[in-house]
């Protein structure tokens, strides 16, 4: 794996350069360096599943102060700490990394990949007494769940949620459930089909898994979408898809559902601010969620990249807009990115969609390709973020010294029913 000796923000810099009319800023300069110093903030602050400036849900775990040692030990020394426990440890400790992780992190991890690949990845480790997720919170309770009984699931940073995750919350999708049962009934049609399916992307709380467990439904992930939606269709009527409008619509579209058979569920209003008539007409109710680092993305963007670069293959992930999906060449998970570019021939230009550490990775292991972020003012996933080496540092050597911190562990109520919802998922291949 390419590794770097520049700073984080050095390497951010120099790939953002790369877009049309780029300036080289990011929009979170000093994340890098120091991203402890939004743990203990008061809200509104940081928290699991918060992003910049959200609030943090209520009953959530915050992450504790970070030793002093952590924090100011040098790359070098984190580096050499954190080789050391990793040795000490062997087998007994697994590290997953997720492809928007800095290359400070990922360097160190066993499994390096998208979401769905992770998830499988829990489940190839039974000899591992604890899984390390370099990831967001999410994933690590997904890991949780799908990991065995004695295995301890860390998460180096409880700072690293997913803003997105948060836009969905167990009592609005039962309130929603409710609304929608009172419209649709609960019976089936003559061919067998329940009136609305449940389905989760695979960023959101381990409840909101659970209730798709416990209602005939599923877990989706960015690599599956299309197969877990022809899923869903052949047992339901329609789909209530959330968290992320643009993934389910992006997904529904290329389907051939037509938008206006997808209207919107906005939380606050009633029957989400659509009228009666739209909703017995849908087959996907989206819900009013998005994720903000993939929200930057525009066609003004892909416009000018065209313009630059004739010829640039754009690939963006389906988080995007839809009008980005449209005007890109393709849209794909961070792994379909991933492969993409791996398969090309020499000498393409590509101008990327999705968060700047992995376009940033991408860069600098192929550099027979030109390879730029779409967006000149770089947003790096402020919560990935969190995860600092100097975490990973602190959690490791915890382990060698026989304690298991920040240990993300999801009760049974929960767990058996989103165990149900993600083995479906699991079967689901993208
Ligand atoms: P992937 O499933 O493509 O890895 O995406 C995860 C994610 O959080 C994208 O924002
Ligand atoms: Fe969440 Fe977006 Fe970050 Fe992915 S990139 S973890 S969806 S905020």
């Amino acid at each position: 794996m390419t590794t770097s000796t520049l700073s984080v923000d050095t390497e951010i810099q120099l790939i953002a350069a790369g877009a049309p009319g780029a300036t080289g800023s990011t929009c979170t300069p000093g994340l890098a360096d120091g991203p402890w110093v939004f743990d203990l903030q008061p809200a509104p602050s940081y928290g699991p599943g918060a992003s910049l400036a959200d609030p943090i849900p209520a009953d959530t775990p915050r992450q504790g102060v970070l030793p002093e040692v952590y924090k100011t030990a040098s790359k070098d020394e984190l580096d050499a700490r954190i080789r050391a426990a990793k040795a000490t440890l062997g087998d007994r400790v697994v590290i997953l990394g997720h492809f928007y992780q800095r290359d400070e992190v990922v360097q160190y991890a066993d499994f390096v990949g998208d979401s769905f690949q992770l998830a499988n990845a829990a489940l190839t480790v039974p000899q591992a007494e604890a899984i390390v997720f370099c990831g967001v919170h999410f994933m690590a309770e997904t890991a949780d769940i799908l990991a065995g009984e004695s295995q301890s699931v860390i998460l180096p940073n409880l700072a690293a949620g997913c803003s997105m995750a948060d836009m969905a919350d167990i009592d609005s999708v039962e309130e929603a459930w409710a609304q929608l049962a009172e419209l649709y009934g609960t019976e089936p049609d003559a061919d067998g089909r329940v009136p609305v399916i449940p389905v989760t992307y695979m960023n959101s709380s381990a409840d909101l898994k659970g209730f798709c467990g416990r209602n005939g439904g599923i877990v989706c992930t960015s690599s599956n979408a299309a197969t877990v939606l022809e899923w869903a269709f052949e047992r339901g009527q329609r789909v209530l898809f959330f968290p992320d409008q643009h993934l389910g619509r992006n997904t529904a579209k290329a389907m051939g559902v037509p938008l206006e058979q997808m209207p919107m569920w906005n939380p606050r209003k009633e029957l989400g601010g659509s009228t009666e008539a739209e909703l017995l007409n849908a087959r996907v109710i989206l819900w009013h969620g998005f994720c903000s680092v993939h929200k930057r993305f525009s066609v003004a963007q892909i416009e000018r990249a065209r313009a630059a670069y004739p010829g640039v293959q754009v690939i963006v992930h389906p988080e995007c807009p839809m009008p980005v999906v449209d005007a890109a060449d393709s849209a794909g998970s961070t792994d379909f990115i991933v492969k993409a570019i791996a398969a090309a021939p020499a000498g393409t230009t590509f101008a990327i969609g999705t968060e700047i550490n992995l376009v940033q990775r991408l860069a600098n292991e192929y550099p027979q390709h030109t390879i730029f972020c779409l967006d000149d003012v770089i947003c790096p996933c402020s919560t990935m973020y969190r995860i600092h080496p100097g975490y990973l540092a602190w959690v490791l050597e915890e382990l060698v010294e026989g304690r298991v911190v920040n240990q993300i562990s999801v009760s049974a109520d929960v767990a058996v029913p989103a165990r149900v919802a993600l083995d479906r998922m699991l079967a689901a291949r993208p």
